[in-house]
Parts: structure tokens; sequence; C-alpha cells
């Protein structure tokens, strides 16, 4: 019964539903032309922080409220103005793919039901499209596909809850009792390459372990891990008492694309008994495609493998997910049961998989994409990017001014070293990297094509990495010109008088 003296509440954050439609359909309209224009549009614009600053409300907090439309209008042509489009055809730096348009309908739509995807209970089918997501993730890179799942918010975090399974698992005290350090006073020692990405330092750091519980073992020249000088690690350890509990293998280094020997990694974790994870955030996708390195197909033999679905799936930025091949392993790490919560055991309690509580809907996101492009596409597009890739290398290679340095997966780097320098000697090596360092400055300043470094045996040069579906053949053919153009202006103006013929 309605009660004639209430008042309607009006919330300043409600928007009535028509007004709800109008603006959504004009900032789809908006969206629908800004990823139109995204090819016409510079990579990036180069803007100062203290530039952007001034085109942001001044002062305080404002004490009252704006209408919605103006503010969204002002937001989009903030965006669009002045961001740096990871979207672009030729936006190839550090491990950034372009994001699928299905994924920013999906995130519209997740944000507008809104599940917590922390409890099947509070999110019936949301729980239920994240469990078969997180499956058909494991089938892709043929993992089984009743391992452990769950998706968060990229690398790091993937890798972290796959450590801490390992943690829990393998130390041979009660971790959740004793902590890191046993009774006896014995501690644990984890193995990574020294190509390993920093969420590995992070890892050691946060979860307790101390940076002095991770062994960082030597790469061989081409960044893989040295597994001899591994496995003598381990046995020292043991020898000095101390408890090796895990071995980090990297399925796509971050600087090179590299693949460590996971297949006999795998042969000694088992002769060791020791926990083995496959950091696959970048190379994980590329399992199964025709193309990729032998090595990546034994990242199936891993306990737990951390994989990236807005890397190399396309998924807008956020979404990683860990994989734990023993369900229970991933369980007994993260769940704890209070009172408070009386959910019942229904469905996946996603809350009990992972560091977060309440969780938002990124699966939907990853579950669309993975249906609109099927497997056939998924792999397709990777291989794309492969051939891209080593496409740029050829057209490098046609260039007397420009050195190839690797091509991996879709990473390749070189660097602008002009054929009239003596490469090697150490004056011009030092040179080069100067050179190259100011090089990618204007490169990434310009707008023109977006590529980042590496520094590879102490020389800086340039890594194009390809995780992007809109780069075609015209795109990549475009950077090696480019880069001579501004290498050969900076060069003028800074080659020292020693090194001048
Ligand atoms: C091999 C590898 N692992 C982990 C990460 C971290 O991933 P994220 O940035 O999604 O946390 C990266 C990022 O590039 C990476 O290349």
């Amino acid at each position: 019964m309605n009660d004639a003296t209430a008042m309607p509440r009006q919330a300043p954050l409600d928007l009535p539903p028509e007004e709800f439609r109008r603006l959504g359909h004009a900032l789809v309209d908006r969206i629908a032309d800004f990823l139109a224009r995204l090819p016409e549009l510079p990579v990036t614009r180069g803007e100062r922080a203290a530039d952007l600053r001034k085109l942001l409300p001044q002062g305080a907090l404002p004490t009252s409220g704006s209408p919605a439309d103006p503010l969204l209008t002002e937001a989009a042509q903030l965006l669009f103005d002045h961001s740096l489009f990871n979207g672009h055809p030729r936006f190839w730096g550090y491990i950034t793919s372009s994001a699928a348009p299905l994924g920013a309908l999906a995130d519209m739509l997740a944000a507008a039901v809104n599940p917590n995807v922390g409890s099947f209970d509070l999110s019936p089918i949301a729980t239920e499209i994240e469990r078969q997501t997180v499956r058909w993730i494991a089938e892709l890179i043929g993992f089984p596909s009743d391992s452990g799942g769950v998706l968060v918010s990229g690398g790091n975090m993937a890798n972290f809850v796959c450590v801490l399974a390992a943690r829990r698992t393998m130390l041979p005290w009660n971790a959740r009792e004793q902590g890191v350090v046993g009774a006896d006073g014995r501690t644990a020692r984890i193995y990574a390459s020294t190509a390993t990405h920093t969420w590995i330092d992070k890892a050691v750091d946060l979860f307790g372990f101390g940076a002095g519980a991770l062994a960082k073992i030597a790469t061989q020249k081409d960044e893989r891990i040295d597994v001899a000088a591994l496995e003598k690690q381990i046995a020292l350890d043991r020898a000095a008492g101390r408890v090796p509990i895990m071995v980090v293998a990297t399925a796509g280094t971050v600087s090179t694309g590299a693949v460590d020997p996971i297949a006999a990694l795998a042969d000694l974790c088992a002769r060791e008994k020791l926990w083995l994870h496959v950091d696959g955030a970048y190379g994980g996708f590329a399992a199964r495609a025709p193309s990729a390195p032998s090595d990546l197909t034994a990242l199936t033999r891993a306990d737990s493998v951390a994989i990236d679905p807005h890397k190399w799936l396309y998924v807008p930025l956020e979404a990683g997910c860990a994989l734990v091949k023993n369900a229970t392993q991933l369980r007994d790490a993260f769940s704890f049961r209070p009172p408070y919560y009386r959910f019942e055991d229904e469905g996946a309690q996603f809350y009990e998989l992972g560091m977060q509580n309440s969780r938002g809907f990124r699966a939907l996101k990853v579950w669309l994409g993975l249906r609109q492009a099927g497997e056939q596409g998924c792999l397709r597009m990777i291989e794309d990017d492969m051939a891209l890739s080593r496409k740029l290398r050829a057209e490098v290679e046609k260039h007397a001014d420009l050195q190839p340095m690797t091509q991996a997966l879709s990473i390749c780097t070189f660097r602008y070293a002009p054929h009239d320098l003596k490469r090697g000697d150490p004056a011009v090596e030092t040179y080069l990297s100067q050179l190259n360092e100011r090089v990618l400055g204007e490169l990434q300043a310009g707008g023109e094509a977006y590529v980042s470094n590496a520094v590879l045996g102490g020389a800086y040069v340039l890594r194009a990495c390809i995780v992007n579906f809109r780069t075609t053949d015209t795109d990549v053919a475009a950077l090696p010109a480019i880069v001579m153009r501004l290498g050969k202006k900076l060069d003028t103006e800074l080659r020292p008088a020693a090194l001048r013929s």
C-alpha cells in the first residue's frame, strides 16, 4: 500500500532510467567515433603531468554536486584528448594489449548489475560464469579443466596467488600457524631466473620470506634459466639445511619473450619434489599456438600457472588468472570461514580462493571475449601477432644502420647502430646505449608509434611487443623508417668527436 505522506527519495547519485538511457546512448556514440578515429590519432601526445593537472577542477572537493550529462561529456573529452592509446595499431610498448570493444560493453553490463563475485550466494550466475571462464582458460592452454582457479587483477596478483598456494602446500610445517620460519629455525628457498619479472621480488618481500629466500639463477645468453646452475644451487641449499619449496619458470620473459626450458624444469621439480610454477602472464596463451616454442606446451606439467587475459586475450584491463592444478591446494591457502558468512556449499565461493573478499565481475569480459573469438580465433590472433613480430625483424634486417637483437613470441628487439661505428667497442657501446635511450624518448613522445626498451647484456635497445589485433603489415613496416629518421637526427647532434670519422 502506498503511503501518501511518504516523500519520494531523490539520492544525489541516482539517475532516472530515461536520463541513463540518453546519456548511455550518447556515450556509446562517442566511444564508437573514438574507435573509428583511433588509427588517425597520435598514440600519445606526450603531455606533462603539470599541464594535465591544470585541466582538472581546481581546489577542494566541490561541496555541491553537478549534473551527470556535462560531467560525462567532460570526462570523455579528457580521456579522448589526453590519453595514451594502447589500442592504437602502432602501440607496441610493454605488454599491454589492444582491448576488445566487446569488453567495454561487458564492463558496463557487469557494473550495472554489480554482482559481488566473492560468494555464489551474492552472484549466482556471475559465479558460474567465472567458473566456466577459468575452466575455458585452463583448456585453452592445455591445463586440466578441473584445476583450481580464480580471476584476479593481473599478472602480479596471479603470480602472488600461486606463490601463496605453494607456500601453504610445500612448507613442511604448518605455515598458517607457524609462519615462514619453522620451529627449528629452518627457512624456505624459492628459485627463479634473473630474467623473472619483478613480481617475484615483491612476493618474497610481501609474503614474509624475505629477499634472502630468493635464489636468482643465472640465465644462458638467450635469457633462459641455466638448469644445471639451478640444480647445483638446490643441492647447496639442502646441504645448508634450507628448505627448497618452489621453482618459478617464465613462459615469455618481459624483456625478450624467452621461454624457460619448462620440460627440463618439470623433470627437475619431479625429482626434487618441488612445486613448479610457470609465470605465463605474457606467453601462456600461446601454449597451443602452432608456431610457439615447444617448451611452452610443457607448462601443462606445472603445479600452477599465472596467465593474463588482459595481455594476450585482449581483455580490457584488468584481468589476470591464477590456475592451481590441485584445486584443494588453492582453497587450503585462502579459505577461512567466519561466523558472519553463512554461505552454502552450493557453487564456488571465490572469496575462499584468493586474496579478495568482495570481488567484481571481471569474468564477464573474459567470458564474452572467449566466446566471440572462440578457441581458433584466440589462437589465430596470437599467431598473427607472432608473424608480425617476425616480419618486423625481417624489416629491421634490411637496414645497415639498424641492429636486430632478439625475436621471440611477439617481441622483437633492435637498436639504431650506425654501420660506421664499431659495435662491441666499449666507447661505442656506451654511446649507442645513450643514443638509443634518446631515440626511444623522442619516439615515445612523438606519437607516431610507441615501443618500450630492454637492456640486453648492458645494451639499451628498443623493444616492440605486438599484442595488438589492430596492427597490420603496414604498421610494422613503418617502424624501421621512423627509428632511422630519429636515429640519424640524434646521431648528428650527439655523437662525440672521438667517434666521428
Ligand atoms: C612475465 C610477466 N609476469 C608478470 C607481469 C605482471 O603483470 P601485470 O602487469 O598484469 O601485473 C608481467 C607484466 O608485463 C610480465 O611480463
